[in-house]
């Protein structure tokens, strides 16, 4: 069997981002379980505001077909989002919005999402972690269709969670981060 490919997804762009921190953190316990870890930037792939115009005039963006087809060559997906006003911020709606779009030859459109695994985690500075944003990305997910896990991470007071090589500090959280990955480990393996 090859070995199993996981990709990492933060959705923030901002220098010093507590959910970037998030996902190398996760990264490296991926690594540590031994699977093919690799983590990007939406940054690398740039995306105008979805516009059903814009697709009729000039079809979808490369950089969504790109991501699209980055998604599809892993075993399972981990998106780590920031919380804007209870919800999704708009960079990762847009690119899952831009992505469900995308139809490659001999597939459905928006296949990518299709029963396949997804994980999802979150960080900011409140108590609650962006445990609403992680609901509110649990919905689109699954109306895409995705197996999302049942599992979830939300990091609490994401300021005062790192130490200065940007570990996390409590154990908690550690343990927290290990169950998610462990649990999107384990359900794509099963649907690989
Ligand atoms: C427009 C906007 C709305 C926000 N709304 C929330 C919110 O509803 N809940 C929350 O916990 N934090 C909220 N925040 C704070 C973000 O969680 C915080 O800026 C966080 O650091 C962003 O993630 P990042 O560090 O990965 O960039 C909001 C920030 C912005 C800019």
């Amino acid at each position: 069997m090859s070995a199993l490919k996981i990709l990492v997804i933060p959705g923030s762009l901002r220098i010093g981002s507590h959910n970037a921190k998030l996902a190398a953190q996760a990264g490296y316990v991926f690594a540590q379980a031994g699977v093919d870890v690799t983590r990007i930037s939406l940054g690398d792939f740039s995306l105008p505001i979805y516009d059903g115009d814009l697709q009729s005039r000039s079809g979808v963006p490369k950089n969504a077909i790109n991501l699209k087809r980055m998604m599809a060559a892993h075993h399972g997906v981990l998106l780590v989002t920031p919380e804007y006003n209870s919800s999704v911020p708009p960079l990762l709606k847009n690119a899952i919005d831009w992505v469900s779009r995308v139809q490659d030859p001999h597939e459905i459109r928006g296949q990518v999402f299709r029963e396949r695994p997804f994980a999802i985690a979150s960080a900011s500075e409140g108590r609650f972690g962006g445990a609403r944003a992680l609901a509110a990305l649990r919905l689109i997910l699954s109306a895409c269709q995705a197996i999302v896990i049942p599992n979830q991470f939300a990091l609490s007071f994401a300021d005062q969670a790192y130490d200065d090589m940007d570990r996390l500090r409590k154990e908690a959280d550690i343990e927290g981060l290990k169950a998610l990955v462990r649990q999107l480990i384990d359900v794509s393996q099963r649907t690989m």
